[in-house]
């Protein structure tokens, strides 16, 4: 194989759940995860050179190491013992950058997939699932996608009896705001201080409780729903003013589902019964959006994570 392109999905939470704090530091949680057809694009060609260079133009990204889709590139040859291998790694970015939609992660799970097939790896998806965990929390549900419940540090993966098809998403973000993952769940740390679960007896009941929740059943069946839970929306929301803006934007549109912040936030989103209605609310909300210094995306939710584009 001489080139391949890989999709690479945004998500957002529908619950986000901060039950405890892991002895590794980690925060544990319990969330339901949903991909989204707003997508990256990340294209893979052979270098006989063993060197592995990314390029990613008008997004302001670090192109070396530091870059999660040049280290799990690195991870995965290092893996298999095959240090010569090398490739050009073209990125087409899409998905808003330190936004709490997973664009970085998305592009790591992508890397796995894109160079198991350019190298021909035969890696397995549970091999894949192994490294993608080492690379960062959100990478295997990203590599998986779909609608899953996500447990542990978000890498343990649970199928959900109604996976989400058919709702729309506006998505909004000020293109001037940008939340770190670790400033979050170290804010949220700071703010609990010691009202954290720490027993697996206890996460397991939190765990329990979501499996039984009746959320995505109203979500599929199309009913409003008061709030969704993101417990770092708390955190993040006293510190980033556009976030509360935001909110207050979307919850003003009629036919809305729910309305939350997604991950660590500053994306913010507002969830409709398809994808038309989330188009008709931008359009809508357009003029008032831009006047507030808002970008915005509608789209509509996708059933797999990272894929091999069709050639
Ligand atoms: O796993 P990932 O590299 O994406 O995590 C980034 C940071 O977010 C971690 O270093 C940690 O500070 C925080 N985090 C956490 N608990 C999680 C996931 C992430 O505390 N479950």
């Amino acid at each position: 194989m001489s080139a391949v392109t890989v999709l690479a999905p945004a998500k957002i939470n529908l619950h986000l759940e901060v039950i405890g704090l892991r002895p590794d530091g980690f925060h544990e949680l319990a969330m339901v995860m949903q991909s989204l057809d707003l997508v990256d694009r990340l294209e893979f060609s052979n270098r006989a050179d063993g060197a592995i260079l990314l390029r990613c133009e008008g997004a302001d990204l670090p192109l070396d190491g530091s870059n999660l889709v040049v280290r799990a590139a690195e991870r995965l040859r290092a893996r298999v013992g095959l240090p010569e291998l090398g490739a050009d790694l073209t990125l087409e970015k899409c998905i808003p950058i330190g936004a709490g939609l997973a664009g970085g992660s998305s592009d790591a799970a992508a890397t796995l997939v894109g160079l198991n097939a350019l190298w021909g790896l035969r890696q397995s998806q549970q091999q894949l699932q192994g490294l993608a965990a080492e690379l960062g929390s959100d990478v295997p549900f990203c590599l998986e996608g779909g609608t899953r419940l996500c447990f542990g540090r978000g890498e343990r993966l649970e199928p959900v009896p109604q996976p989400l098809t058919d709702l729309g998403v506006l998505l909004i973000k000020d293109p001037a705001a940008h939340v770190s993952t670790p400033w979050a769940y170290g804010r949220c740390r700071a703010l609990r201080e010691d009202d954290y679960l720490s027993s697996e007896a206890d996460f397991e009941q939190r765990r329990q409780a979501l499996r039984q929740a009746p959320l995505l059943a109203h979500l599929a069946r199309g009913d409003a729903l008061q709030t969704l839970r993101n417990d770092l929306q708390a955190v993040v929301e006293p510190e980033v003013s556009s976030v509360s803006r935001g909110l207050r934007l979307l919850r003003g549109l009629p036919s809305t589902l729910a309305v939350a912040m997604s991950g660590s936030g500053p994306t913010l989103f507002a969830l409709f019964p398809g994808r038309r209605q989330a188009e008709e609310a931008r359009e809508r909300l357009g003029p008032a959006l831009h006047e507030a210094g808002f970008d915005a995306w509608s789209c509509g939710c996708r059933s797999r994570g990272v894929s091999l584009e069709a050639t």
